[in-house]
């Protein structure tokens, strides 16, 4: 997870946004050239026999989705919200539907629209889908969500399964949901799906699992008499915010993916539908510093922005990595810490505290790496009505041709 080479372009741009604007600088800069390079890698080492999609809820900007259409095989939405963006931002590309808590409405348009495969949660919205699917006289493929404790499978900040949680269908649910799929025709079952956590930065643990869903897929085809195509393994893959270097090994992962289909001969193909690992890296938010203060014998940066945009640093409570691109001004601080704050009128409203600083001037620039997954979009953004960040997106040319 390499941001640097992205650095001079960010560079480039705020100086950019300097001069457009008689305004401090507030910006996302999205380096797409960096996004391609990033998802054409990971596809590159991702064996035979295994499908990438990619998890729209980490950032569905059109730009983003446009950069990853051609080295992906389809994007995951988990709403209809998502669903009726993604149909109409990229049209044709397969879908997947997941998330909790359908409506009927959501049901139907994900009927609605041809490529477009639905991960059911529950026995109820099986029964819900076969209905409304009978209704409008249409045919759906359908992954079964399953909920299924792995031993030894550890656990992350952010567990989806192997415990209770709202989340797809426990084991012994299994039997009444191919029950009822024998009386829906219009209904087939095209593979088993599973998310057991997201944050997971070790690949040997990640393989381990990939491995018990093949091994659990196969036991379920042989006890029900059934046969399915995919396994879908989900994302998850961890990102190390504070040391990138130690995130998600994503080459050691395909390795042992190649290692693992070789050795089972397996007529299943897998799909992963990872959202954090494959736009993370894209994103940088900028704040330009407005004042410099000291408080209680603490200094403080006091930024143009903040969390209202930028909810990461809460959100995964943390300090989050910048770096300062100074200005023109004399410092005002050198060699000392200082706590990173935005404009909103609550002690929350922090980015990273205390931290390392050679020099710092108004004027200067807070520049935070690692900011192109759940960063804009999860963010409290009309709090206080501060106007939005400005968005840009660098690309030196059209999707698909930069290398
Ligand atoms: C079902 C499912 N698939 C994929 C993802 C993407 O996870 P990540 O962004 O951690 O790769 C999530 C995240 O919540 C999820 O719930």
């Amino acid at each position: 997870m390499n941001t640097s080479d992205s650095l001079p372009r960010v560079r480039a741009a705020v100086d950019r946004l300097r001069v457009e604007s008689g305004e401090p600088v507030c910006a996302y800069v999205y380096d797409l050239d960096a996004l391609q390079r990033h998802v054409r890698w990971m596809r590159a080492a991702l064996p035979e026999g295994c499908e990438l999609y990619y998890a729209a809820k980490a950032n569905a900007e059109a730009p983003i989705l446009d950069t990853l259409a051609p080295w992906v095989d389809g994007f995951e939405a988990a709403s209809g919200g998502e669903l009726r963006w993604l149909r109409q931002a990229q049209p044709g590309k397969p879908l997947l539907f997941g998330g909790p808590g359908k409506l009927d409405s959501e049901l139907e348009l994900a009927l609605d629209q041809p490529g477009c495969t639905l991960h059911v949660e529950s026995l109820g919205e099986l029964h819900r889908l076969a209905a409304i699917a009978e209704r409008l006289g249409c045919k759906a493929s359908i992954f079964l969500r399953m909920n299924i404790g792995v031993p030894g499978m550890g656990d992350t900040r952010l567990m989806m399964g192997g415990k209770p949680t709202p989340f797809g269908l426990d084991e012994a649910d299994l039997p009444a949901a191919l029950e009822a799929l024998r009386g829906y025709p219009q209904l087939h079952l095209e593979g088993f799906h599973f998310h057991l956590m997201s944050h997971q930065r070790d690949a040997g643990a990640q393989l381990m699992l990939v491995r018990a869903y093949l091994d659990i897929v196969h036991r379920l085809q042989e006890a029900y008499g059934i046969k399915v195509q995919i396994v879908n393994a989900g994302g998850g893959f961890g990102v190390d915010y504070a040391e990138p270097a130690r995130s998600f090994d994503w080459l050691d992962f395909c390795e042992g993916l190649k290692r693992l289909l070789s050795e089972r001969q397996e007529a299943l193909r897998l799909r992963f539908e990872p959202g954090r690992y494959v736009s993370v890296g894209c994103g940088w938010y900028v704040m330009e510093v407005l004042d410099i203060k000291r408080s209680h014998g603490e200094y403080f940066a006091v930024a143009r922005g903040g969390t209202h945009h930028f909810r990461t640093p809460p959100a995964q409570g943390h300090d989050h990595p910048f770096v300062v691109l100074r200005g023109t001004q004399q410092p005002v601080v050198q060699d000392t810490r200082v706590t990173l704050v935005g404009q909103l009128c609550t002690p929350k409203d922090v980015l990273a505290r205390q931290q390392p600083i050679a020099a710092l001037a108004p004027g200067d620039c807070l520049a935070f790496s690692l900011a192109g997954a759940y960063a804009w979009n999860i963010s409290h953004q009309n709090f206080l009505m501060h106007p939005p960040p400005r968005m840009v997106f660098l690309d030196s040319g059209p999707p698909g041709t930069a290398g």
